[in-house]
């Protein structure tokens, strides 16, 4: 633990043993946003939903500290703030059947052919991501660049623990993060698409 802040990230980054949530929560849902950014997704999901504990993971550790200081500040006491590697989390972190929903946001495109392997998405990525789930957890996904959506759609199709929906964020459907603000301003528009686990 971190402790120059007065909520002090959990660093998980390059541990292999499983998260203990028993340590973590009495509260009885739980959802992640991993790749958090700034945090004012991760901060609006605990505003509105007291009962949740919310998960804000980001491999960068000064806007952790800065979102930990958020919610502090905002009195948002069900919110953990997690340094990790996305893919470690997802394989080897979390405990299985625990998330009722994680949220995918404007995550790096990595365009470039050669830089492709560093996408936070892939077909194994989302086949261990549905055993963390609860059954009926939704997967929540956001991107401005229409390659990696399209990329993003085929790796999922094949997948049948995945089914897509169109309600699994309508509680939070109005809310939009820094990059898609940022975005917007520059002229493109963001696409949110949601599954849910079989
Ligand atoms: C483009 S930003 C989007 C931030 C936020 N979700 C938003 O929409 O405003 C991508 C975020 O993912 C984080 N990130 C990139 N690769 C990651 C990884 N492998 N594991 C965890 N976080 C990662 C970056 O540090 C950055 O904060």
């Amino acid at each position: 633990m971190k402790t120059r802040n007065s909520l002090p990230f959990l660093d998980l980054l390059g541990h292999a043993e499983i998260l203990d949530l028993t340590a973590l929560t009495p509260l009885p849902r739980l959802e992640l946003d991993l790749g958090c950014g700034k945090g004012g997704f991760s901060l609006e999901l605990a505003r509105r939903h007291p009962d949740t504990l919310v998960l804000a993971a980001d491999i960068k550790a000064g806007r952790l500290k800065k979102v930990g200081n958020k919610a502090v500040r905002q009195k948002l006491d069900n919110v953990r703030t997690i340094r990790c590697l996305g893919w470690e989390l997802i394989a080897f972190q979390i405990p299985d059947a625990c998330l009722d929903r994680v949220h995918v946001l404007c995550p790096d495109p990595w365009p470039k052919d050669k830089h492709r392997r560093h996408r936070m998405l892939s077909s194994e990525f989302m086949q261990r991501l549905s055993t963390k789930l609860k059954p009926g957890g939704i997967f929540h996904y956001s991107t401005d660049d229409l390659p990696y959506l399209a990329w993003v759609k085929e790796a999922i199709a094949p997948l049948k623990c995945w089914i897509p929906c169109d309600d699994g964020i309508v509680d939070m459907a109005d809310v939009k993060t820094e990059f898609e603000l940022l975005w917007e301003r520059e002229g493109k528009s963001v696409t949110h698409l949601t599954w849910r686990k079989a």
